[in-house]
């Protein structure tokens, strides 16, 4: 089928079932351009709670999908890639989040949204990299667990140095192969850009940082900055988006280009596969998603 007749067949399905079309910001370009909303993980989250369709397709990595279902259990949420997963995800399990509290008495917990459903029914309440400081600060606590993603615990660390983060020992494999070496090749080669990177980098790449969010913040702060030239310091899959957003400006990767292998596993064919099958729909079982309901609504009403 040709790429016009396979966007043609998934818009029309896509009205006939009443569904919309959810993307993350490292999706591939084709995917990006056919959704109803691209965001980030946070947007994703609370877009999936708003929504009125009975369907969502999400274009994204399981645990996005998990977390509309946890938030709309009552939709069909649709994941067109079935084995797209997030290995940070997979570093901490509920065990080990039980065994963190032990050693903790009375230390809450902040999940990063990277983590199953399971996890997410271990921990008070989640947070995304867009919101972790405001999330951890809103507890009013003096000591927090964070899990799993231990470079967003560090840069947590010294934004709000007032409590003492407990991190886990859990990483990005895409984020943590950047290194300092490959920012300072970059900004040598682009004297002029400005060095824009995600707390999920290693903690001597983020110092070298002029600019540190997610990916939406990255495409906020593109846009109202005075600055003509970026190095991106995330998956390679925003650069479309921000060429899209700010097409008088210039973006570059780092070199290699960091990829995330789950994130390009979507194709314009498994969108249509999964409209015209529902599949792979996700299934929780309704305590999974009771005990993970309430950590991540909390955050949602994090101002
Ligand atoms: P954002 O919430 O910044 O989109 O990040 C999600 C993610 O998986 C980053 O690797
Ligand atoms: Fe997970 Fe990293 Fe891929 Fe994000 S970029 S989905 S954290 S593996």
């Amino acid at each position: 089928m040709d790429i016009n007749h396979l966007k043609e067949r998934i818009l029309s399905l896509k009205e006939a079932k009443g569904a919309v079309i959810l993307a993350h910001n490292y999706q591939p370009p084709e995917v990006q351009d056919l959704a109803d909303l691209v965001g980030d993980s946070f947007q994703l989250s609370r877009a999936a709670s708003r929504m009125e369709a009975e369907t969502i397709v999400f274009c994204g990595v399981r645990f996005m999908a998990e977390s509309a279902k946890i938030l709309s259990p009552q939709k069909k949420v649709l994941l067109p890639a079935p084995d797209a997963g997030c290995p940070m995800a997979d570093m901490v399990t509920p065990e080990d989040l039980r065994e963190m509290k032990r050693k903790h008495p009375g230390a809450p917990v902040v999940c990063y949204v990277n983590t199953s459903a399971e996890a997410k029914g271990e921990c008070d309440i989640c947070c995304t990299s867009s919101n972790a400081p405001k999330v951890v600060r809103s507890l009013g606590a003096k000591e927090v667990i964070f899990a799993p993603d231990r470079n967003l615990a560090r840069y947590v660390q010294s934004q709000v140095p007032e409590v003492r983060i407990i991190p886990w020992e859990g990483f990005c494999p895409t984020h943590q192969r950047m290194t300092p070496q490959q920012a300072a090749q970059a900004l040598r080669e682009h004297p002029s850009a400005l060095f824009m990177a995600h707390p999920e980098c290693p903690k001597e790449v983020l110092e070298m940082a002029h600019f540190v969010g997610s990916t939406s913040q990255m495409l906020d702060f593109a846009e109202s900055s005075d600055a003509a030239e970026f190095i991106v310091g995330t998956e390679e899959g925003m650069l479309h988006g921000l060429r899209k957003r700010c097409p008088r400006k210039t973006f570059h990767t780092l070199s290699p280009a960091p990829l995330c292998p789950n994130m390009k596993k979507t194709t314009l064919e498994l969108i249509l596969r999964s409209l015209e099958e529902e599949v792979e729909e996700i299934q929780l079982d309704p305590q999974v998603i009771h005990r993970a309901q309430g950590a991540l609504s909390r955050m949602l009403e994090v101002i």
